[in-house]
């Protein structure tokens, strides 16, 4: 995936700087060429023996121990993409405000490469003024920001402020050079269970979680997709997905057509209602008014707009949440929604469908061929959702 490319692994002294070694390796397996520069501060934490060994090249450390004098140009000059994993509070401040320290600061002044940067810190600290200001002063000049996740931090503390998990940073560092196998196209995923309301107050829902649409969101991003996740639920934002947040079907559909318009490939992964209140009331229905009678009318189909109306290349994948005659069913819908894929899934295994942290499902093309994958994890279960995308793509 990052076959040629030439990163500059930047590592400061945080006590995440022991994962900047999970990173790197990560890198190199990809194909990567990592070269390494540690800041004083990180040497505190892990050693230089280690990066080194899986890494390219042997860790530098400092403008004045190479044989070339000049080394933080060759560095920026040469690389395809600076990352720094961890950035300290320090770090973000000096390169906000252009101050050349040490090897790796002076390396992000003298560079036109892309820069990633992976704050790591106390959630005092992370939420301090003058670092959120620094941040946003280099959101604002082009650097990519990998957020720092909320968890267990050095000491005990919970909060905000751990670094990304390494998979979420290698996955960035593809998106922003461009270098999955979905770079350039631009995949829709639809997520979690629509909301009609009754009243004021009260709605029919389903028991989508979510889960399974935001895994395939994050594995089309980690594959180098531009990726819009229209969605229900409020889960972590996958590293580079737009979200389009929405509720009812309705506002599904008009938010998923829009999208639709500029989609190489969509998947609705969302269970959609398929019927609704004819109309909602507007306070909260009272117990002393009796018991009320709610006239149901049935959604629009958007899964079924989208087929009717679906651009040469496109690639349509659907869902179908089934209790019984699974395949039967799920071919049913694929031929009469027009999809070019539908992944069946039968809810009523154990382990299998809304809210579980795995799935089971059988994969059924337009051609007629049949794959199963067997009880994974959700994630797993996207990959082989965005494989089989591929073979339709004829990548
Ligand atoms: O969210 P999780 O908790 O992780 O659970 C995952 C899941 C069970 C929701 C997911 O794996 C799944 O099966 N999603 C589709 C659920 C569903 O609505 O299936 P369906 O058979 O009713 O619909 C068939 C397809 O048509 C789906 O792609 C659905 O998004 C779409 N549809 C349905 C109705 C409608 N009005 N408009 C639609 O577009």
């Amino acid at each position: 995936m990052l076959a040629g490319k030439r990163i500059v692994l930047g590592v400061t002294g945080g006590i995440a700087a022991y994962k900047a070694v999970e990173v790197c390796r990560r890198l190199v397996d990809a194909g990567a060429h990592v070269v390494p520069v540690m800041t004083a501060g990180a040497e505190h934490f892990i050693g230089r023996t280690t990066l080194s060994a899986l890494a390219s090249e042997p860790v530098q450390t400092s403008l004045w121990d190479e044989a070339s004098p000049i080394p933080h140009t060759r560095l920026g000059q040469s690389a395809d993409l600076v990352l720094v994993v961890p950035a300290t509070a320090r770090l973000l401040a000096a390169y906000a405000a252009g101050l050349s320290t040490d090897l790796l600061t002076n390396t992000l002044l003298a560079t036109r490469a892309p820069v990633i940067v992976c704050p790591a810190m106390h959630t005092e600290m992370w939420e301090h003024p003058a670092v959120q200001a620094n941040v946003a002063t280099l959101r604002a000049r082009g650097v990519h920001i990998v957020e720092p996740e909320s968890g267990r931090l050095a000491g005990g503390d919970v909060g905000a402020g751990r670094l990304a998990a390494p998979e979420r940073i290698v996955e960035a560092v593809a998106r922003v050079l461009d270098a999955g196998p979905l770079a350039g196209l631009h995949v829709v995923v639809s997520a979690g269970g629509t909301r009609e309301p009754i009243d004021a107050v009260r709605v029919i829902a389903n028991r989508s979680s979510g889960k399974q649409g935001y895994a395939i969101a994050a594995e089309a991003a980690a594959r180098g997709a531009r990726v819009s996740l229209v969605t229900t639920v409020d889960l972590p934002v996958p590293a580079g997905a737009q979200v389009h947040a929405v509720e009812t079907a309705a506002q599904m559909q008009e938010a998923i057509e829009q999208l639709a318009a500029s989609a190489d490939i969509i998947v609705m992964a969302a269970a959609v209602a398929d019927f609704r209140p004819v109309a909602a009331a507007a306070g909260k229905l009272k117990k002393d008014q009796g018991t009320p009678q709610i006239v149901l009318e049935p959604t629009p189909d958007i899964l079924a707009g989208l087929g009717e109306r679906k651009r040469p290349g496109q690639v349509l994948v659907g869902f179908a949440a089934e209790t019984s005659d699974l395949l039967a069913n799920a071919a049913a819908k694929l031929t009469r929604k027009h999809l070019d894929l539908i992944v069946a899934n039968d809810v009523s295994a154990p382990g299998v469908g809304f809210q579980h942290d795995t799935n089971a499902v059988t994969l059924l093309r337009a051609d007629g061929s049949v794959r199963t994958i067997p009880l994974a994890d959700k994630r797993s279960i996207a990959q082989a959702v965005l494989d089989t995308v591929d073979d339709i793509r004829g990548t």
